[in-house]
């Protein structure tokens, strides 16, 4: 019987989504200081590295080698070992992004309280019900003015199509911001700015029927209005499930301010009683259950290195099974050999370590000769069996490759597939023509930069790149259907991707449904199959 199932069931592996600025560097700084894991707040990613323009992300990139926007943070906390996956923003948006959270177990959603659901969330929500893993909500920058609760919930409800049981409610924000009222201890724990990164106040909690000393604290105006909003939520909020919450039907819902650390600590401790350690996987030869089963993995990043002398990756891999130790001779399927992963690291904060032990729910890094692809299976010598494929994500930005000069056509072809491979870029061809004509395709338009600047610096090949107005890409899920029968619209453009499947661009939105609308049948995704 392996000796690891008390290690896994430690482990907590979550990804936190959110738009730019609402909070989701700040509240990771808070919870590894609860952790113990820095002594002060502010050791996580630089805002520096955080908001950098192209150029310096460039000269970042090629200082230290490898990119460290991107990172897993990992922490002990009650008992219980966190795994925190970033899911990067800004310029730094990718592709990436989304494939962090096909590392994770859950997800939580930081939601700035004064400007509700924004377009980045909305993104990446949309992975996380697609993989249907638990979402929590935490409404930050209370004690800022923030929107009507009820509103705000309203908002996740109806824009994200996910039913929402608040744990705890605002009493006020802003200047008026009181502290919270938890629904299941039936108690008032009262604000106080504990400020920036000491975990030190103490929390004053008041039974809500001590009305007393309530109003003596925050006021009668202030108990009024929170016994009205409880009665209100009593009866119209949805009951806590624990069933719901684990297949992503429902969010539990919490509010607090990261910046004055208040409501992080109770997130955090609800959070953990409502999470639970890495469950089991499918694969092609059944599920796989961490516990039970020897070590296995899947490669869900691959990180390219930036400095043109060292032509090295490192695979970031999430382990699913069983317990790994440095050096240990596994099976990489895809490539079909036996091997050991070399310099298998983790990341702490903007630090790398090597590892010699982990278990199901850690990330590891490992140097990578160039022999993974994103998606590939590890288990152990002797075992043969794929996870399932990591999907290729919609991209939301194309352009037009011209390689200035063609006789440099081989370096071009072996240098764009193999950025591609790494999953930077998707590469598209025209439908109907050859493969003079490419297009490619980015999450985020900073790849596009990458990939001028990597074909330049490794290959030696210059290029031009034409962007091209289209925003939405789907595949066409019922392959058969004929291609050069679909009625279009005038902003339709049919490509291919380099295994033939038909695609389709779009410059609108709301061309999409007409499509859908003028051809009868046809079934349309934003996720391709890799
Ligand atoms: P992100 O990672 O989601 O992009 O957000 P980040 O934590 O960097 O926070 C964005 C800004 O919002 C920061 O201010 C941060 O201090 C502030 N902030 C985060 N949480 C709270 C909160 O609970 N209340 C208030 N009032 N502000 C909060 P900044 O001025 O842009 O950066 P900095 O100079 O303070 O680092």
């Amino acid at each position: 019987m392996p000796n690891y199932r008390e290690e896994i069931e430690k482990r907590r592996t979550f990804a936190i989504i959110s738009h730019p600025d609402a909070g989701k560097t700040t509240l990771t700084e808070k919870f590894l200081l609860y952790g113990g894991a820095i002594n002060l707040a502010g050791s996580v990613k630089g805002k520096a590295t955080a908001r950098h323009a192209v150029s310096d992300w460039m000269e970042i990139e090629k200082e230290r080698g490898i990119s460290v926007t991107s990172s897993v943070l990992q922490f002990n906390y009650d008992n219980c070992c966190i795994n925190i996956l970033d899911t990067p923003g800004h310029q730094d948006f990718s592709e990436d992004t989304y494939r962090t959270l096909m590392a994770a177990d859950s997800a939580v959603m930081v939601i700035d309280g004064g400007k509700g659901v924004e377009a980045q969330t909305r993104k990446l929500f949309k992975v996380c019900v697609m993989r249907k893993i638990p979402i929590f909500t935490f409404i930050n920058k209370m004690d800022r003015d923030a929107n009507d609760t009820f509103d705000l919930i309203d908002e996740i409800e109806k824009e994200l199509g996910i039913a929402t049981c608040p744990v705890n409610w605002p009493i006020g924000s802003g200047k008026g911001f009181k502290g919270v009222y938890d629904r299941n201890k039936k108690c008032v724990i009262l604000y106080s700015d504990t400020e920036k990164g000491t975990k030190e106040g103490q929390a004053v909690e008041i039974p809500v029927e001590d009305t007393e000393t309530l109003v003596s604290y925050i006021g009668e105006e202030a108990k009024e209005k929170l016994l009205e909003e409880i009665e209100l939520l009593d009866g119209a909020s949805a009951e806590f499930d624990q069933e719901l919450v684990d297949a992503g039907e429902l969010s539990p819902v919490f509010f607090g301010s990261a910046l004055t650390n208040f409501g992080v600590e109770i997130f955090l401790k609800y959070f953990l009683s409502m999470t639970s350690s890495p469950l089991p996987r499918k694969s092609d030869a059944g599920i796989i259950d961490p516990m039970e089963h020897d070590f296995s993995a899947f490669v869900f990043k691959i990180q390219a290195n930036m400095n043109k002398a060292h032509r090295d990756r490192i695979a970031f891999m999430r382990i699913c099974s069983g317990k790994f130790d440095a050096g240990m001779e596994v099976y990489h399927v895809q490539g079909g050999k036996n091997m050991r992963l070399s310099q298998p690291q983790q990341m702490m904060a903007s630090d790398r370590h090597i590892v010699e032990e982990a278990y199901a729910g850690d990330i590891i890094g490992v140097f990578d000769p160039g022999i993974f692809s994103i998606g590939d299976t590890i288990c152990m010598s002797g075992e043969k069996f794929t996870y399932e494929g990591i999907p290729t994500f919609a991209p939301e930005h194309f352009a037009r490759v011209r390689q200035m000069d063609t006789m440099k056509r081989k370096q071009f072809v072996k240098g764009i597939n193999q950025i591609a491979q790494e999953g930077a870029i998707q590469i598209f061809q025209e439908y109907n023509t050859g493969m003079e004509e490419i297009i490619v395709g980015v999450v985020g338009v900073l790849q596009f930069e990458v990939l001028k600047y990597r074909l330049e610096n490794e290959y030696n090949v210059d290029i031009k790149l034409e962007t091209l107005p289209y925003e939405h890409i789907r595949w066409i899920e019922n392959q058969e259907i004929d291609l050069d029968k679909i009625v279009g619209t005038s902003d339709m453009k049919k490509i291919k991707d380099l295994k033939e499947r038909p695609l389709l661009l779009f410059v609108n939105s709301w061309s999409v449904g007409m499509v859908l609308e003028r051809n009868k049948g046809l079934m349309l995704t934003e996720f391709g199959r890799n």
